[in-house]
């Protein structure tokens, strides 16, 4: 499975310079686990990291520009961090596989001369064949759309090498456009493309329980979408193109897991439309999806994201516990780490929370506590690092607990 080992982010908001994980210039940091949570008071910055993520996916899709100008976002100037004049810069250091060489990928986004945002340089890395130590060589450098590539699996920028077939002089015609999105489409360049597609696959969640209760034209669809309102798609798709035993037993496997719901099933209606039913036991007709309630509409879409055959690589969710039971949420923080944690082609899952309970369910290396510092910046700091934290923890003590009773705060 994939993994970002390790995420750094500069000048992004109050994302001053925050890095999470291990980077190819800090190696002595562990990397992130597959199931990553980011804990925090208000205002210290947890948002903006689950957006940093959600900003370099959108620079991909669509340019770096529109992904500053988005809603939530209101352009460069507001996104950049107050006080500097500095290139807004990610760096994400990542592994296709485990024993596959990890690969750095960084992009930094200034302003022209115009005050439209471009993107100021980018640069994909890899250490040589065979290296498992030592600096990584670039196989794309651009700098202001221009620069260089290697082709194919295996060349890299070798100093003092002149001649080399696998290497091509590029130049962009959009500077508003990341270069992975042309050059990963490009067959010659086989490791820009799996990168490209690792991008375009993370999944932010923006689910709302009301997205859930519309009744979608029919179709079955793979994938459930970021706001969870083709949820009828997504289980039409499962009973009408999975094995139904299958189906089956991933609906009672969800229901063992919501308190009140004794079963789940599909009706589908004379215009071939799948309702979902909720049997909760205490009435004999069942409830449609449209009658049931936030709590348990959002744990049946987070349940069946991780049902998903083929799930994205990297999914994001911010505050899962909202309008959820508290005894509902170390359930939840389980789930996530068996799925993160489970089959070959497993999601790798960050979340931020405010809910102890949810901390219950972690240990101390999964979890990262951000705080603002006296200079207004964020500062993230992972909790197996606190050593007292990690004795208690080691005693018994469970971390979420521990939270509450300000063990994790250095201020
Ligand atoms: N350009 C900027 N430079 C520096 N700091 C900024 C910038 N833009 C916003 N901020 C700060 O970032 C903080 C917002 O952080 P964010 O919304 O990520 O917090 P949060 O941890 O998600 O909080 P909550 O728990 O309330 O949702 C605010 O305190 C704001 O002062
Ligand atoms: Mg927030």
């Amino acid at each position: 499975m994939a993994l970002i080992e390790g995420f750094r982010v500069q000048n992004y908001r109050a994302l001053r310079d925050v890095t999470v994980g291990k980077l190819s210039s800090q190696q002595g940091g562990a990397p992130l686990t597959p199931f990553t949570v980011v804990i925090g008071k208000n205002g210290v910055g947890k948002s903006t990291l689950f957006d940093a993520f959600g900003f370099v996916a959108d620079c991909l899709t669509h340019d770096v520009e529109q992904a500053c100008d988005m809603k939530q976002r209101g352009g460069f100037e507001r996104l950049r961090s107050r006080g500097t004049t500095d290139p807004i810069r990610f760096e994400i250091y990542y592994r296709e596989a485990k024993g596959e060489r990890p690969m750095t990928y960084e992009l930094s986004i200034a302003l022209d001369e115009t005050g439209r945002p471009f993107v100021e340089s980018e640069v994909l890395k890899q250490r040589r064949k065979g290296q498992s130590y030592g600096r990584p060589y670039p196989f794309l450098r651009l700098t202001h759309g221009k620069g260089m590539v290697w082709a194919g699996e295996e060349a890299v920028e070798v100093e003092g090498v002149e001649e080399d077939r696998a290497q091509a002089s590029v130049e962009l015609t959009d500077l508003r456009q990341l270069g992975i999105a042309t050059l990963g489409t490009l067959k010659e360049h086989p490791r820009i493309k799996r990168f490209r597609d690792f991008l375009k696959g993370w999944y932010l969640s923006y689910f709302y329980p009301d997205a859930a209760r519309g009744l979608p034209s029919a179709g079955p669809q793979k994938h459930l979408n970021i706001h969870g309102d083709n949820i009828g798609n997504v289980v039409q798709f499962m009973e009408q193109r999975e094995n139904t035993e299958r189906f089956k037993l991933i609906l009672s496997r969800i229901a063992a897991k919501i308190p009140g719901v004794k079963s789940i099933d599909t009706r589908v209606t004379d215009d071939k439309r799948v309702l979902l039913r909720f049997n909760d036991g205490a009435f004999a007709d069942p409830f449609f999806a449209q009658q049931m309630s936030d709590g348990t509409l959002k744990v049946f879409a987070y349940l069946l994201l991780m049902e998903d055959p083929e799930p994205p690589p990297f999914i994001c969710i911010e505050e899962p516990e909202n309008g959820l039971y508290h005894k509902l949420l170390e359930t939840l923080a389980h789930e996530f780490r068996a799925h993160a944690n489970g089959k070959k082609n497993a999601p790798q899952i960050f979340v931020t929370t405010h809910q102890p309970y949810f901390v219950d369910a972690l240990s101390p290396d999964e979890v990262w506590i951000l705080e603002k510092g006296s200079d207004g910046y964020s500062v993230i700091r992972r909790v197996s690092d606190l050593e007292i934290v990690k004795n208690l923890v080691d005693e018994g003590l469970p971390l979420g607990g521990l939270w509450y009773s300000d063990y994790l705060e250095a201020s």
